[in-house]
């Protein structure tokens, strides 16, 4: 049994490579001397001991504010996550694995790490593109001195100066932007499977910084494509008489032997006419488009075994293959001569040797006007509120090619919700049951604009309106559909947000003093805050946010159970309910938590002390080793 003590906001140890750091010591002890230093030629002898060269490119991505955005992917978070309990106790919400969060993505994501990491099968992405009209501008309210960020970001106090000038003045720079990407995409990649692949919008403004950013983030060798798409068919206000009406999208994955679905190929043309024993075959071309004298020893006539009949070689277009291979080749019946002696004789491909049974997908993905998906979100909102929304159809076409029918897909800018969207259609049309998780910060919608007057303070409000009418549709569409039995379809979503951390009394103290901690009184806290503390403790302890943790009563006390962990957040812990919470140890067989985790400004530290012992001395009867966290 072992008592440990946590802050979970505590960013006073984090560095910007303190969590790189972390990995690379436990993974490789032998690299790091007594002092901690770095032993640059022990890790040279892993890598190359494995047949891997140094490579001697010294090319790569820089920018002010590189470190900083290191920093910031390593930091915890700064905000509690809340439920709200009444959309999610909904009867068409209350069992759904679908997520719509409010805030920051950057600390959304940081919530999901645990939880969610290696979960996500697909991440689509429309982040702001940053073209000087779109809003984008740096954002961070983060208060750092000086020689305090100096110290974090390992910068010198020259480039720290700098730094904190931009990230204060509302810059919309290329170095604002990829220091805003940087930490999200960085723990994104975090929350991908191993064979998840991510999808981001971008257009020219910021392509080139995205994709070079993408391969410091991912890899440049777990590069899939870029595809292009058709926004619109032409624009009069054109720049160098050229209208620019595509955008892109790029993928990555975390692994470089990840493909993405295709299509499957149908096989129409393949038949059985002549019962074969290899089974389906279609006739193929068995000339090549060269001539006689280019490839002279693809000239030659062949003969049909059967009727004697010779065919010669046309002197344009020779055949495929030299003259052995092509008597192997009539000998195994490979070769359809034609039956009258007329024509050309033909090459026999089977089904079996077609080496894919997929059709690859082209990186040219079509026309997905903006004008028809601005059309698309009007008629499920009745107005015109949100700017240039994605079609739900290029969503799907980017769904069906890197999820299957069970997977979450994640989408943290989530604006009109098209992805959302994209994801309840697909199941709806292929049967399939994936999930969403969505995040749109609450940012204010215009007072002079349409979507404010009618009645849509922030996006989110948009967010949520879109898929809650989405939904509302698509499940009268499957109602009238009776072929189809869809109970168990997922049409509900719970809505959780991020909200300002407790006033910690640890907070305003330089060191942890049992003597002089002032516990909470007991009515500050309010049921919301235990509820935001208990949401936010469980997400970090990797429960999934959809999942309940149950309440269990012992005396009097009530503590919230899951996943093997038990959590104490209210006081009045009495040495009563210690009895009953053994004995509960003891007797239920659904009860078998491996940490205990107690809220220690609730919680008098004679209870935790008492707890500790009882656990250390006690061997329960079902001997389970239980860790006790006293976390802040
Ligand atoms: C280009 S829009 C996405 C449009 C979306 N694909 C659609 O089809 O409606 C980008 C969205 O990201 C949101 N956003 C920007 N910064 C954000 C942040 N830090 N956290 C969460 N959402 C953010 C914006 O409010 C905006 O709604």
């Amino acid at each position: 049994m072992s008592i440990t003590e946590e802050k979970l906001n505590d960013n006073s140890k984090i560095t910007a490579n303190s969590k790189q750091l972390e990995i690379l010591k436990k993974n490789f002890p032998n690299c790091f001397d007594k002092d901690g230093n770095f032993i640059a030629h022990k890790m040279e002898e892993i890598v190359t001991g494995n047949g891997l060269e140094l490579s001697k490119e010294s090319y790569s991505l820089n920018w002010l504010g590189k470190s900083y955005a290191r920093l910031l992917a390593n930091e915890n978070p700064r905000t509690q996550l809340k439920e709200d309990k009444k959309h999610n106790q909904q009867e068409e919400n209350k069992n759904s694995q679908n997520l719509l969060i409010k805030g920051d993505n950057l600390e959304v994501l940081k919530h999901l790490k645990n939880a969610y990491e290696n979960q996500i099968k697909m991440i689509y992405i429309d982040p702001p593109y940053n073209t000087g009209g779109d809003g984008f501008v740096y954002n961070d309210d983060r208060k750092f001195g000086m020689e305090e960020l100096s110290q974090l970001a390992g910068v010198s106090l020259e480039e720290a100066k700098k730094i904190l000038e931009f990230t204060a003045s509302n810059s919309n720079s290329h170095s604002a932007w990829l220091t805003f990407m940087y930490p999200r995409l960085y723990i994104a990649r975090e929350l991908l499977k191993e064979d998840g692949v991510i999808f981001i919008s971008i257009d020219d403004n910021e392509a080139s910084q995205l994709k070079l950013l993408c391969d410091e983030v991912f890899g440049e060798e777990n590069f899939i494509a870029e595809f292009i798409w058709q926004k619109r068919s032409g624009a009069n206000d054109s720049k160098n008489l050229v209208s620019s009406d595509h955008e892109y999208i790029i993928s990555y994955s975390k692994r470089q032997d990840i493909s993405l679905n295709g299509t499957e190929k149908t096989f129409a043309n393949y038949k059985n006419p002549d019962d074969d024993p290899l089974g389906d075959w279609t006739s193929g071309d068995l000339t090549c488009n060269k001539t006689a004298t280019e490839r002279p020893n693809l000239y030659y006539p062949i003969t049909d075994p059967e009727t004697g009949i010779t065919y010669e070689c046309n002197k344009n277009r020779v055949w495929r293959t030299v003259k052995s291979k092509m008597e192997q080749l009539i000998k195994d019946k490979k070769i359809i001569f034609p039956k009258s002696g007329n024509g050309t004789p033909m090459y026999k491909r089977h089904k079996s040797e077609v080496q894919s049974l997929y059709q690859p997908m082209s990186s040219l993905l079509g026309s997905y006007l903006n004008a028809n998906s601005t059309k698309e979100l009007r008629t499920v909102l009745g107005e015109q509120i949100f700017s240039y929304p994605k079609s739900t159809k290029l969503l799907k076409t980017l769904i069906i090619s890197a999820s299957n029918q069970d997977d979450i897909i994640l989408d943290f800018f989530a604006g009109s919700g098209t992805t959302a969207h994209a994801v309840m259609e697909q199941n709806k049309e292929d049967g399939g049951s994936r999930k969403y998780i969505i995040v749109q910060i609450d940012e204010l919608t215009d007072k002079k604009s349409e979507a404010y007057n009618a009645g849509y303070k922030t996006i989110f409000d948009i967010t949520k309106e879109r898929i809650t009418r989405a939904s509302k549709k698509i499940k009268e569409e499957i109602s009238k559909d009776v072929t189809k039995d869809r109970s168990d379809y997922d049409l509900g979503f719970k809505i959780f947000e991020t909200t300002p951390l407790l006033e910690n009394p640890l907070d305003k103290m330089d060191k942890f003093d049992d003597n002089t901690l002032k516990l909470f009184e007991p009515t500050i806290l309010t049921e919301d805050d235990f509820n935001a503390l208990l949401t936010t403790w469980k997400v970090h302890d990797g429960i999934k946010l959809t999942d309940e943790l149950k309440e269990v009563t012992f005396k009097e006390y009530k503590a919230y159970y899951g996943d093997k962990k038990v959590y104490f957040v209210h006081n009045g812990f009495t040495t009563e309910d210690l009895k009953e919470f053994i004995k509960k140890l003891d007797d239920d067989k659904s009860f078998e938590p491996n940490k205990l985790i107690v809220f220690g400004y609730t919680f008098e530290s004679k209870y935790q002390r008492e707890i500790s012992e009882a656990l250390a001395s006690y061997t329960n009867k079902k001997s389970i080793e239980i860790d006790m966290i006293v976390r802040y």
